[in-house]
């Protein structure tokens, strides 16, 4: 099976001065995103690029190793034939697909193939027209079309190889679409549903479109680790979740111990990406020496926020012999959720007298964090 991605156009409808598949939306450019659905529907495809003379280079950096990079022409209709000259000669099913429809989904590409396999025949995507159609000359309306048996196509559009080969070879005009190009040569076109997303970016409009939907669709969220210990130290007192704990046996650290508020920080640094309380405070850091928990927290939400990111929420659970948590609980976690700034959930075990914790030499706390991209 193969895929042949067209890109080679200017785009000149979207007026960005650059050809339209390097466009970005949300970040990741049209071509990117195109080809990441491809290779999620099918790792083991032929991928074939066909991208504007200029960017050649961009679209091998863009494109993943094994992928044909080949220069587009003039046409639409010339670069799917410049597209089709390098397919390898195993491929049996070719699928032609445009850039430019950088939101269609996994599921058109499958519904399209298992259409050509089942039918041998041409097979399209296509939504109904919704809107009524009229026959138009020099604004006067001649007639209302029936619009019950018309559809708006869409790519990818499959084909048997040899037909579709063939089919290029014989053709000595312009099609609007490669289905239109195989049916002339005598071949049988089928239709599938189409989708929505499945659109075509082609003026400002629809790239703020594509943005919208991305928005509502794409995860923004990410997820982050982390766990601390500290030993038992008698001498010091108990500091754990930012709050003091008295008649309880201390933690020892170069800042107060508080393994529950270290295991936040972790945890937020990592949804973030921002690497881990150690890189980022330095653990003999003249400024940390005794520093409570909530100092460490604050740094860390500024780290956080400033990346761009709003806390979801965050779940702590400790795992120690002693402090019973018992009906400090709801302080506990409503003292952390004021630091936090989101709600915070904790939760606690013993080990039941397996390892250090179970052995009462020190305390353990594992952290989790949700994150979420702050909409732009
Ligand atoms: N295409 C192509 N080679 C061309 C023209 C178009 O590979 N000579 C590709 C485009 O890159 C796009 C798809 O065919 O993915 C559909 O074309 P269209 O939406 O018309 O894109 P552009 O030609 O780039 O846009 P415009 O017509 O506004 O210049
Ligand atoms: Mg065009």
């Amino acid at each position: 099976m193969a895929v042949i991605v067209v890109a080679a156009g200017s785009g000149t409808r979207l007026g960005l001065g650059k050809p339209k598949a390097f466009a970005e939306i949300g970040g990741v450019t049209i071509l990117h995103r195109a080809l990441r659905t491809v290779r999620q529907w099918d790792a083991t495809a032929q991928v074939i690029v066909v991208a504007p003379h200029s960017h050649l280079d961009v679209a091998r950096a863009i494109a993943q190793d094994g992928t044909t990079i080949v220069p587009g022409g003039a046409t639409r209709q010339d670069s799917v034939a410049a597209g089709l000259v390098a397919l390898e000669p195993s491929v049996r099913l070719v699928l032609v697909h445009d850039a430019a429809r950088a939101l269609t989904t996994v599921a058109q590409f499958e519904r399209v193939v298992r259409a050509v396999r089942q039918t041998g025949a041409g097979v399209i995507p296509s939504l109904p027209v919704r809107d009524t159609l009229k026959r138009v000359a020099a604004g006067t309306v001649i007639e209302t079309l029936d619009r019950e048996p018309l559809v708006h196509v869409q790519t990818p559009q499959g084909f048997p190889r040899t037909e579709l080969v063939e089919a290029y070879e014989k053709a000595s005009t312009e099609f609007t679409d490669d289905a239109a190009l195989f049916a002339a040569s005598g071949h049988v076109v089928t239709t599938v549903p189409g989708e929505e997303l499945a659109f075509k970016i082609t003026t400002p409009a629809d790239l703020a479109r594509a943005e919208q939907e991305l928005r509502g669709s794409e995860m923004n969220l990410r997820t982050g680790i982390g766990i601390d210990v500290h030993a038992y130290d008698a001498a010091e007192p108990l500091w754990l979740g930012g709050l003091y704990w008295p008649d309880e046996v201390g933690l020892s650290g170069h800042s107060d111990g508080d393994a529950v508020c270290h295991a936040i920080c972790d945890a937020l640094l990592s949804a973030a990406g921002l690497g881990d309380i150690g890189s980022r405070f330095g653990t003999d850091d003249p400024r940390f020496e005794g520093a409570h928990g909530e100092v460490f927290i604050a740094e860390t939400l500024a780290m956080v926020e400033g990346a761009g990111y709003i806390v979801g929420n965050v779940a702590v659970q400790i795992v120690a012999k002693h402090p019973r948590l018992g009906d400090r609980r709801g302080e506990l976690e409503a003292h952390l959720s004021r630091l936090v700034n989101a709600p915070v959930s904790v939760a606690a075990t013993t080990s039941d007298g397996l390892g250090f914790t179970g052995r009462a030499e020190g305390v353990a706390a594992v952290a989790t964090a949700l994150l979420e991209m702050r909409p732009v």
